[in-house]
């Protein structure tokens, strides 16, 4: 039987603590911070925790690669077959990213039952049902709070607080990068290039900062997100996606006028028969949980029916944030893996989920939008204008006149209409020759 070495919390002499073999499938931004903590928050982990993680084995991709903090050469195994193949090693923690050898390992690591810890978005959110099953067929622990948000506590809540209430939204802002843009494009009018330029600086842009502009690393992280909250199992394939590439200063400020504010939202809904996912530039009222949310930072709102809305919300990544939540983890599923082999009580459930459901086509979305136009500014363009709204039965809400001269900015705001509606709106306005651009159409989500 394993026991906690301190009980209560009173502080003692130096605990042993009960030694876990962890073993390190990657020492970039995120692995390297894995090491230090352990490494020197061994003594306090194993003192308040009972355990006592201990990196046996690591495996890098490229050994030859420069890193920030160096490489511990005497763990280094010849490759990560060998680390996965350890018997010393009870806990896999694979943080190299990319689909492949990472889903392999983890695959392989399942199947031989130990635990494994992830913070791979890509590979949850491509492979997650079948990550999962592997989890559930072998009994294997597996933990991947670090996939989400760097360290705002997202899975778990999804995953076990919230487990027996029916979550029917989850919304977010989970890209740092855009939402820095966004931020610094609402704030200090800047430019979307110069904006991301500066977040590629600042180290939390993606690699290819296209995965964070054209909504890629959003859609991932909904994908995730909504395969816990609404228990199906949802791809980044499943998430329609647009990014911020069309988003203009001008937009940003007529919408402020209005009394919202423009975010790349995810937004989640469970509508019963299907879920609705997507990832878009959003007009969100400026009273929404969400619209203080600025620079870098993330936050879910997720609106369960019993918890009502919760919101979680924080820096979204950086190596040593999620380096804190995948050593909790590891201390987790070290937990139950001891406890849990062979034991009676049901596989814990698996978090990509089996079950899939359709996915709600975009067209047949019925929200409110926002139109920005230029118009030949003479008599009679307006009703020509609304005409075209009116046969295709879209609402106008609001029509505004921003500008005066040959050619005039108009912003319209609609009711609640439906987007194949909106699109042959736009498809007309474009054929007409008062209307001589439709700039921007953008979701109101309210
Ligand atoms: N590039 C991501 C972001 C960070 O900007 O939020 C890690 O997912």
């Amino acid at each position: 039987m394993v026991r906690p070495l301190v009980d209560g919390g009173k502080p003692g002499p130096a605990a042993p603590g009960v030694e876990v073999g962890v073993g390190l499938l990657g020492f970039g931004a995120v692995g390297s911070q894995v090491y230090r903590l352990l490494e020197e928050g061994a003594e306090r982990i194993a003192r308040r925790t009972g355990w006592r993680p201990t990196v046996r084995r690591i495996a890098v991709l490229d050994p030859a690669r420069p890193r920030a903090h160096p490489l511990p050469v005497h763990l280094l195994a010849p490759d990560a077959a060998a680390v996965v193949g350890d018997p010393q090693v009870e806990v896999v923690v694979e943080v190299m990213g990319g689909l492949e050898p990472a889903r392999t390992l983890v695959l392989e690591a399942l199947r031989r039952g130990k635990a494994v810890v992830t913070a791979n978005k890509r590979l949850l959110a491509t492979h997650g049902a079948e990550v999962s099953s592997a989890a559930a067929a072998a009994q294997a622990p597996l933990a991947f709070e670090g996939a989400v948000g760097g360290a705002i506590p997202i899975v778990k809540p999804l995953r076990e607080t919230l487990a027996a209430d029916r979550v029917r939204v989850v919304e977010g802002i989970l890209n740092g990068t855009t939402n820095f843009v966004l931020t610094r494009m609402t704030r200090d009018g800047w430019a979307l290039a110069d904006a991301l330029a500066e977040a590629q600086r600042r180290g939390f842009a993606e690699a290819d900062a296209s995965e964070d502009v054209g909504g890629h690393d959003a859609a991932a992280k909904l994908a995730i997100l909504a395969s816990l909250a609404f228990d199906a199992a949802v791809t980044d394939a499943d998430v329609f996606r647009e990014g911020i590439q069309e988003v203009a200063p001008r937009d940003i400020a007529y919408a402020r006028e209005l009394g919202y504010v423009v975010k790349l939202l995810a937004v989640g809904r469970d509508l019963g028969e299907a879920v609705d996912v997507r990832v878009h530039p959003a007009l969100i009222p400026q009273t929404h949980p969400l619209a203080t949310v600025e620079e870098e930072r993330n936050a879910i709102l997720v609106v369960g029916e019993r918890a009502g809305p919760l919101v979680f919300s924080g820096p979204g990544a950086g190596g040593a944030a999620t380096a804190a939540v995948v050593v909790g983890d590891i201390l987790d599923v070290a937990g139950r893996r001891r406890r849990g082999s062979g034991e009676a009580a049901p596989a814990r459930r698996p978090a990509g989920v089996p079950a899939r459901r359709p996915v709600w086509p975009v067209e047949d979305l019925v929200i409110p939008y926002y139109f920005g136009l230029q118009v030949t500014d003479r008599p009679g363009v307006f009703a020509r204008v609304a005409a075209v709204f009116g046969e295709e039965e879209v609402s106008i809400a609001s029509i505004v006149q921003k500008s005066r001269g040959a050619v005039a900015d108009v912003v319209l705001l609609t009711h609640e209409a439906r987007e194949a509606a909106v699109r042959r709106v736009v498809a007309r306005l474009r054929a007409m020759d008062v209307v001589k651009s439709v700039d921007s159409v953008i979701r109101v989500v309210e």
